[in-house]
């Protein structure tokens, strides 16, 4: 098939990929121009793993095509898929200038059938909008006595990808979430995403407004068990308990299972923070306010100070002159992206305390230098050890596997005062302390 993504980004830059994998001839528009400029010299702009080989792969073939050029781009596919970004509005509702653009962009250009894929996580009712704003454009094309002559249909195809394993959750999806009444469009998404479902059928077909919903929800749910589980592992803290033990006692149990039931330092990332907020505004919007979401936000704002508490602590609440070395900068392992990361939670709560922070993180060093140019008392290095140089104390932010078993005698002999403060519970306690290093995770008993 012929196909056109809009938006070439984490969700717009894999799609696009896996499917001229799969043998389709795929259009990726992009507005910011040296995105596109990059991706023609072959340099990937985001870090996920296994990306590079399949974008150059279908580069090569000529499956694949990169373009600021929107007329060309949106005439080219029958399907048009968008991938642009919807940012939290000041008031925490998305923000769907990006989609609606989009939109316009393609009933300014369209000819002959579209099938238009929401693949943005987008608020219920927002396909009825991408139709409007269609139809206007078509409107004004006739009234310049153009004739688009164009039939569409608007489809909810919320993307499930998890950035760090993008690549592979495209190719091997949970499930398919299709949300269409029309016959003709569904049945040209399920041809589409036929070659990743040799197994079994995967694909979900619902009303276009249940899918809009599934996706916040997913989201929400998981951003829920996060913020229990960061709850109780203060909880734990307090009294006694130790969380893994407790995670591990829960987890056996197959209605709670033991996936993304890790206590840690507040979730991040482009996704949680924003859609638990959308969420929120169109719930408060429709009368029914998610009460239970208030909370999930509040715990994890709260959470992403906690390691700065033990810090604080350690050190008599006294920071000045310290300097903290930070091991982790992205949101999570495996991808650059430093979205509302809770290591620039952390690193802002040190800097106004009078700390300076020496950081590595093995991808997101590039974001991190944009981000923090101006400061002078953070400085980004190359690598684990070089952050320890000088430092007093090390935390740990992301749970990169490079981090999991490091030297402790190194990190020892090089701290002043040998003291881990532990975000992701990477290490044994006992063994820490065998090491006499002063160790603080989060929930656990040391
Ligand atoms: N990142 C994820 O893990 C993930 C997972 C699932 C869903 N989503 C959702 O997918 C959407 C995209 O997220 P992302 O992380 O890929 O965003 P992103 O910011 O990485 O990429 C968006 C891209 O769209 C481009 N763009 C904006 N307006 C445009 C227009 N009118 N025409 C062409 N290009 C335009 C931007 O220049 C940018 O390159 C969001 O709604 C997000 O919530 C993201």
């Amino acid at each position: 098939m012929n196909l056109t993504v809009i938006g070439t980004g984490y969700v717009g830059l894999v799609t696009g990929a896996c499917l001229a994998d799969a043998g389709n001839n795929v259009f990726c528009l992009d507005l910011n121009e040296e995105k596109i400029k990059q991706l023609n010299e072959g340099k990937i702009p985001i870090f996920e793993p296994g990306l590079e080989a399949i974008v150059k792969r279908n580069e090569a073939a000529g499956r694949l095509r990169f373009s600021t050029d929107v007329a060309a781009s949106v005439a080219h596919g029958e399907l048009q898929l968008i991938a642009v970004g919807t940012p939290p509005g000041e008031d925490g509702s998305a923000d769907l200038q990006h989609v609606l653009a989009a939109a316009r962009a393609i009933g300014r250009h369209m000819k002959g059938y579209k099938v238009v894929v929401t693949k943005s996580t987008v608020p219920v009712g927002t396909a009825d909008k991408v139709k409007q704003e269609i139809i206007a454009e078509m409107k004004k094309r006739a009234a310049t006595g153009e004739k688009s002559g164009s039939d569409f249909s608007v489809v909810s195809n919320p993307e499930f990808l998890k950035e760090g394993a993008a690549v592979e959750d495209f190719m091997r999806p949970d499930r398919v979430i299709v949300g269409s009444e029309d016959p003709r469009a569904i049945a040209r998404l399920r041809q589409l995403y036929a070659p990743f479902q040799r197994n079994r059928e995967r694909i979900i077909v619902m009303s276009v407004r249940s899918a809009e919903l599934t996706k916040y929800a997913a989201n929400a749910m998981l951003a829920t068990r996060i913020s229990f589980m960061n709850e109780l592992a203060n909880l734990a803290e307090a009294i006694g308990a130790d969380i893994e033990e407790v995670r591990r006692g829960i987890g056996s149990d197959p209605r709670i299972g033991y996936q993304f039931l890790y206590p840690g330092i507040g979730f991040g990332g482009s996704c949680f923070p924003k859609d638990v907020k959308a969420l929120q505004r169109s719930a408060d919007e429709a009368g029914r306010p998610l009460r239970l979401l208030h909370a999930v936000e509040a715990v994890n704002e709260a959470q992403k100070h906690v390691l700065t508490e033990k810090i604080r602590a350690h050190f008599q609440q006294n920071l000045k002159g310290k300097k903290i070395a930070v091991w982790g900068l992205a949101f999570k392992a495996n991808t650059d992206d430093m979205r509302e990361a809770p290591s620039q939670v952390l690193i802002g709560d040190l800097l106004r305390e009078g700390a300076s922070v020496a950081a590595y993180d093995p991808a997101a060093h590039e974001a991190a230098r944009k981000i923090y140019s101006n400061e002078k008392n953070v400085q980004i290095v190359d690598g684990a050890v070089e952050a320890l140089e000088g430092a007093d104390a090390l935390a740990i932010v992301t749970e990169w596997q490079e981090f999991r078993s490091p030297d402790f005698d190194a990190i020892k002999a090089k701290l002043k005062s040998p003291a881990i403060f532990d975000g992701r519970n990477l290490y044994d306690p006992p063994a820490l302390k065998a090491q006499g290093i002063a160790y603080y995770p989060i929930g656990r008993k040391t």
